[in-house]
């Protein structure tokens, strides 16, 4: 569900990036309390009165119990991408932007372990969150930080990292690699990709000791890393990852699922906030649009794949997915769907989004 929140910050952190916080009243201090690694869909209406969602990573560290939470996003302007250019443009304090309660499974509650990420670009946001809170309330945990972006000046938040390393300097460790750019550092600039990261990890940290990697970025980035990991023996499991940015073009054939026949015509049950529905489903579209056309409140960003908003549990008959970036294999083994790519295989589907 939206919420109206004002806007309390606006702050300019990079030529094409910005943190926004927003004001969360005291009637919704719990709705807004975030785990580390969450996101926020945000709402906007065009002029031509089109609706506009996107999702934003939290960038604020989480706030402990008792505290009032800080809900700050990180937004990085995407070319021709509206929301994006609303609010490095035209956004201001005291503006009002509908805002969905924190969502999202890429996440690290603080605990104690040793912790590794590795990023690309805007994939800082959310591991900044984790970071941030994870050394703050955990006097053991460590944390080490991977980072690669196009230059020091397009990379955002830097000083909130290098605050990170002045208050933690024995149990935060940093690594910046710049692919467009020389720096002092030693490292060599150039792409993170999985050949650099399989030579590059190893001499930074003991790899199989660290309780948990977080990769999150674009595409090819997530990707390089995981496979880099997983060619050293990582586990599954410890390998959490969230990508942000997918080119259409390069739509991988390990995130598609198979396709199968459609029905001539089938029918979709969906329940969502405790009410149920039948609707017919028209060809072409995927179950979330059938269940848009009855129920607004249907939860959904960026109809992409990407971002897990609309998750729904299968609970009879058989779908089939477009694209899946978002959920984790275990997720999709338990009967988990992305509604926005997902159309029917059998006569009958039934879907629970509350589950
Ligand atoms: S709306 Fe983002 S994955 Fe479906």
């Amino acid at each position: 569900m939206f919420h109206p929140l004002r806007v309390s910050e606006v702050e300019q952190l990079t030529d094409d990036s910005v943190a926004v916080t927003f004001a969360v009243p005291p009637e919704l201090r719990e709705t807004f309390r975030h785990t580390p690694g969450q996101h926020l869909a945000l709402r906007r209406r065009s002029a031509g009165g089109e609706e506009v969602r996107r999702t934003y990573s939290i960038c604020s560290p989480a706030a402990p119990e008792g505290e009032d939470p800080v809900l700050r996003v990180g937004i990085r302007l995407v070319d021709g991408g509206e929301f994006s250019t609303y609010a490095l443009k035209e956004l201001v304090v005291g503006d009002t932007v509908e805002v969905m309660e924190p969502m999202g499974r890429f996440l690290l509650p603080p605990r104690p372990g040793h912790f590794a990420a590795v990023v690309g670009g805007s994939g800082i946001t959310p591991v900044l969150s984790m970071a941030s809170t994870l050394l703050a309330r955990e006097p053991e945990a460590r944390f080490c930080l991977i980072r690669s972006d196009r230059t020091a000046a397009s990379t955002m938040f830097l000083e909130e990292v290098a605050d990170l390393k002045d208050r933690f300097p024995d149990r935060f460790q940093l690594v910046t690699v710049l692919s467009r750019e020389e720096q002092q550092s030693g490292l060599p600039s150039g792409r993170l990709d999985q050949e650099r990261l399989t030579a590059l990890l190893p001499a930074l940290l003991p790899v199989a000791d660290v309780d948990g990697w977080y990769l999150c970025g674009p595409f090819g980035l997530v990707i390089g890393a995981e496979r880099a990991l997983r060619g050293m023996g990582v586990e599954r499991g410890r390998i959490h990852q969230e990508i942000f940015h997918v080119d259409d073009g390069s739509a991988p054939a390990a995130a598609r699922t198979a396709s199968a026949p459609a029905p001539a015509h089938a029918t979709l049950t969906a329940t969502l906030d405790g009410r149920s529905g039948t609707w017919p489903v028209q060809e072409g579209e995927s179950l979330l649009e059938t269940v848009l056309r009855s129920r607004s409140d249907a939860p959904y960003a960026c109809k992409g794949g990407v971002c897990g908003t609309c998750r729904a549990f299968v609970v009879t008959g058989e779908v089939r997915m477009d694209r899946n970036y978002a959920l984790e294999s275990e997720e999709t083994d338990a009967g988990y769907v992305l509604a926005c790519q997902s159309h029917p295989v059998t006569p009958e589907v039934e879907l629970d989004f509350d589950r």
